[in-house]
């Protein structure tokens, strides 16, 4: 390729690693806002507030166009990432002295290559683990609250409205466990369904089945939360206390967010740029968003796993 052709290249990739980048900053600020509900506990209450906001956010037509921006987002990035990478090493087979390395850059520029890969590991495990379970997991559980009956405790399913066909006996906001027998009354997803059977009187009385649509609840992403980061289960069978081990895992993740940010928030706007009287306060700004969003993204599950009884 030309140099200069080459030069355009890895202009448009730095300039498409920018956009995309801040786009993804501001995703970072809407879901660490969704996720600090988390703090509020596990009350039927505080769950529902976050089952709520979580049905909301895969259900708003306006949220899902977003949503769709933030995955190709993160693909455009990240592929860019790696072209940019091997571009620049391609142009540079030999690495500078360590000595001009330190005096030019810190951690954080020498490395962005590793830490985005290790943000893209623990993003791939974050996807399998939270937002797989709630977009295509049909064993979900709803949300539940208890309630005593007759000394005895009767778990009901939280519907989000008053029941579909209100002409059925037992259907209104609460739906008891009991009635999910599988076979008359099962779920498939957040719905409840009652299957009838019916005498088709326009098809010779044939025995025909019908499956009507009778309320949905609230998938419970607050207890698959909560749950993960309490599990105390084995992790591969192996290692106990599998919470503790996610814990860990997420505070580091959060670490190398953290330095990935506090080179790539001010380099987005070098990409883009931007060189003028406001540049000190961006770098000065980045600085802050990248200690700061990071630090209460980490405490979420720091919270979870030792403080929320
Ligand atoms: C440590 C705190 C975090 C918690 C408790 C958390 C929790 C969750 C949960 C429950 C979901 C599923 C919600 C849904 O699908 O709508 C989710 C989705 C997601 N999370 Fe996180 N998350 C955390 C940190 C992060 C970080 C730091 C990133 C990015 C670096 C991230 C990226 C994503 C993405 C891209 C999705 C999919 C969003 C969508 O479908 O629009 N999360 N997270």
């Amino acid at each position: 390729m030309a140099k200069s052709a080459f030069l355009k290249s890895s202009i448009a990739k730095k300039y498409w690693m920018a956009l995309t980048g801040l786009f993804l900053c501001l995703f970072l600020v809407g879901h660490l806002l969704g996720n600090l509900q988390l703090l509020a506990g596990r009350s039927t209450e505080a769950a529902l507030q976050f089952n709520k906001y979580a049905l909301f956010m895969t259900s708003n037509p306006a949220v899902k166009v977003l949503s769709y921006l933030t995955y190709l987002s993160i693909l455009f990035h990240a592929i860019d990432g790696i072209l940019l990478t091997i571009q620049n090493k391609k142009a540079r087979p030999v690495a500078y002295a360590k000595k001009d390395d330190a005096a030019s850059s810190n951690f954080s520029s020498r490395n962005m290559a590793v830490l985005g890969t290790l943000i893209l590991v623990f993003l791939a495990t974050h996807m399998v683990n939270f937002w797989a379970k709630m977009h295509f997991d049909k064993k979900m559980p709803l949300q539940m609250i208890s309630a005593e009956n007759m000394g005895q405790k009767v778990n009901f399913i939280v519907s989000t409205n008053n029941g579909l066909a209100g002409n059925d006996a037992f259907l209104g906001k609460f739906i008891p466990e009991s009635a999910i027998d599988g076979k008359y009354y099962f779920i498939e997803g957040n719905v409840v369904y009652l299957q009838r059977e019916f005498k088709d009187v326009n098809d010779g009385n044939k025995l025909k089945k019908e499956k009507i649509k009778i309320a949905e609840g609230y998938k419970d992403l607050h207890k698959i939360t909560v749950d993960f980061f309490k599990s105390k289960g084995k992790l591969f069978n192996v290692i106990p206390n599998e919470g503790l081990v996610f814990t860990i895992f997420y505070v580091f993740a959060m670490l190398v967010l953290g330095f990935h940010l506090w080179h790539g928030f001010q380099s987005a706007f070098q990409s883009l740029g931007v060189n003028n009287k406001f540049t000190p306060a961006i770098k000065l700004f980045g600085k802050a968003f990248s200690v700061l969003v990071p630090l209460l993204f980490a405490v979420i599950p720091v919270y979870i796993h030792f403080i929320l009884k």
